[in-house]
């Protein structure tokens, strides 16, 4: 059983899909482990440390030839997957939506593809919910970056010079991300408010201490789908939620927002003339912008500035924190490899009718097998 770790091709991803604590585990399990040389140095993990721990430290990209399962954070593009060999099983964030081309590469490339951002959200999967770990550390780190950004104090300071008042911090969408960031504003002493249009949001805004501002009408009570995420609301509705926080946001120093819908792009909650209703110095963070964005003006991968006001569109925001990136998503891959190890005969045994495994296999024995991705036939019934 050999597994490889290559160095992400991609400049814009500092993150690594194995650790030291992963390949020690993965070792443990009968696994021989072959880890690029220089994969971790972006997240803070020399090469010496993953030998340590049991893998041995390939010169470049050919880390990957013999391999049965390449671990990446990355989709391979098709330069990398000329060199791994028909059925290795690769486990990624694939971001299959709208890329088929690429999906045909890896179901060409006669590759297991799977993607961690598939996983099923129910108990057992919970310690492999790529989309989790990385959103609470996106979260996170949008707080501080607005921090960064803010020419003022968080908390306030009560000196013999004069009293500091606190930041207003309003965040928007309090899903994983959302939450993190407001018990981070809370932590670094803002005044927090929150919104979003689940109703179940409005009881973890409160416990985490921040108030919960919403249009609470019988629309709201019908927001969440059963699987727990928010469905598109209705001309009606945003514009009522429009109203509602065109008020509020004049009045606010930070605002974070975090709003997505499955499958859809990001709702526009906070347009042109909301952003020119606040305060020069505020700051705000659109961690949506790689999915259109849910702020007017944002643009991806830079710091805008409009009348004095910030807006942060920085992309892959959890690569921003790498080094915990990368700890928890490798410890999701583990945990969702480990379900394809037979331990007694320290061989990969893939359960192939297994939820987790269908619900994120995207291409197996050269064609696309995910019931979402799979090219439609001709006449098929639906
Ligand atoms: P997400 O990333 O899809 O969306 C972020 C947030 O934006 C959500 O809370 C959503 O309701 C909100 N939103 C969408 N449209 C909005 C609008 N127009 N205005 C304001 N807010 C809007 O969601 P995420 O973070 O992935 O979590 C979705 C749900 O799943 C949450 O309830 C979360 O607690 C739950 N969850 C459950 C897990 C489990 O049981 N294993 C694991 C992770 C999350």
């Amino acid at each position: 059983m050999k597994i490889a770790v290559p160095a992400e091709v991609d400049l814009g991803e500092p993150r690594v899909a194995a650790t030291p604590d992963t390949v020690k585990r993965l070792v443990a399990l009968g696994a021989s482990v072959a880890v690029e040389a220089g994969a971790g140095l972006n997240s803070g993990i020399i090469d010496a440390d993953y030998e340590l721990a049991g893998a041995t430290i390939a010169a470049g990209p050919e880390v990957v030839s013999g391999a049965d399962v390449v671990l990446k954070v990355r989709r391979p593009e098709a330069g990398e997957l000329s060199a791994y060999k028909p059925g290795t099983l690769v486990l990624g964030i694939m971001d299959p939506y709208g890329n088929d081309a690429a999906l045909k590469a890896l179901a060409d490339a006669g590759v297991a593809a799977f993607a961690m951002e598939l996983m099923p959200r129910i108990t057992r999967a919970q310690v492999m919910d790529v989309l989790s770990s990385q959103a609470n550390l996106a979260g996170y780190r949008a707080v501080i970056d607005a921090a960064g950004e803010f020419g003022r104090a968080l908390p306030m300071m009560m000196t013999a010079a004069g009293t500091v008042p606190a930041a207003r911090c309003f965040v928007m969408g309090a899903g994983v991300a959302g939450l993190q960031a407001i018990a981070t504003a809370r932590r670094l002493g803002a005044v927090v408010t929150a919104t979003d249009v689940r109703p179940a949001a409005k009881e973890q805004v409160e416990s985490l201490g921040a108030k919960f501002i919403a249009v609470e009408d019988e629309e709201f009570k019908q927001a969440e789908t059963a699987a727990g995420y928010a469905k598109p609301m209705s001309a009606e509705y945003q514009a009522k939620q429009a109203a509602l926080v065109a008020e509020h946001i004049k009045k606010q120093d930070m605002v974070i927002t975090t709003a997505l819908i499955p499958g859809r792009p990001a709702p526009k909650l906070v347009t042109a003339a909301m952003v020119a209703s606040m305060k020069p110095g505020s700051v705000l963070v659109d961690l949506a912008v790689e999915r259109g964005g849910n702020v007017e003006g944002a643009v991806p991968g830079e710091v805008a500035t409009v009348n004095g006001v910030k807006i942060i569109g920085y992309l892959n925001v959890p690569g921003r924190i790498a080094a915990s990136a990368s700890q928890l998503y490798a410890r999701n891959l583990f945990a969702f490899l480990e379900t394809m190890i037979d331990k007694s005969a320290k061989a990969l045994a893939v359960k192939w009718d297994d939820e987790l495994v269908k619900a994120t296999l995207l291409t197996r024995d050269a064609s696309i097998v995910h019931p979402n991705f799979a090219p439609k036939v001709e006449g098929a019934v639906q």
